[in-house]
């Protein structure tokens, strides 16, 4: 399996505390069957991992792996939150985060806790447009989607994949989220699941999620869902 929202690398946003937290996570992954996993530190006002950051610290750790013979392989990628239009526009335009993976089809993209971004349809757009299909991370966890789910089918009909993290889905989010997040998967609107793993208690987890899923939408959607999450690398 491939984990696509990961904040493994350490030492650089609220992930991985340091080298022996990343390499414990990622031996925890491997025995969760995860073989692939993309690096997604935040790309926010408080964590601006840049990709020259990304790429430094991921070429550290994958080289702590082998050296350890952890088989996993890290992949680049950040978590772009719409912060406000101001920081939309500049670093879009700088390009100065990472997609996700090296062939650069996709970008995982994160709203606001406070309120939902009103220009995300046209963000959308300018990305699709432009070849770059966004990820939405843990639409579930929003209070605004979860309140008003045609924010998000407008979304989904516009192209983004949603991002279902595997924590909500086992209820560690709460409630509404676990259950927004089950809704999402018997709507067929589950594009992919992923971990959003900080740590060795907040760990990477996706089996458990896999198993909602499959319990939910059966063995045939499981096997398309595995299938659009690994032609992302
Ligand atoms: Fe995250």
């Amino acid at each position: 399996m491939i984990d696509i929202h990961c904040h493994i690398l350490h030492g650089v946003d609220d992930g991985a505390k340091d080298l022996e937290e990343s390499v414990a996570m990622a031996r925890i992954a491997y025995e969760d069957g995860i073989r692939d996993i993309i690096a997604t530190p935040h790309f926010n006002e408080l964590f601006l991992i840049t990709a020259d950051i990304v790429e430094r610290k991921l070429e550290e750790l994958q080289a702590e792996l082998d050296r350890r013979r952890v088989a996993i392989r890290l992949h680049p990628g950040n978590e772009f939150r719409l912060e406000n239009k101001a920081f939309i526009e500049a670093h879009l335009k700088q390009g100065d985060y990472r997609h996700l993976g090296r062939k650069k089809s996709h970008l995982l993209m994160e709203q606001r806790w406070t309120d939902y971004e009103a220009d995300s349809p046209e963000i959308v757009e300018r990305l699709l447009d432009a070849g770059v299909r966004p990820v939405l991370a843990h639409p579930e966890r929003h209070f605004f989607f979860r309140e008003d789910p045609a924010l998000l089918q407008r979304l989904i009909e516009l192209g983004i994949w949603t991002q279902v993290s595997a924590d909500s889905l086992i209820g560690v989010n709460g409630p509404e989220a676990q259950q927004f997040g089950r809704w999402l998967i018997e709507a067929g609107l589950a594009h992919t699941l992923a971990t959003d793993a900080h740590n060795v208690n907040r760990k990477p987890n996706l089996s458990a999620g896999m198993a909602v899923f499959e319990e939910i939408a059966g063995t045939e959607a499981r096997a398309a869902l595995e299938a659009r999450m690994n032609s992302i690398v």
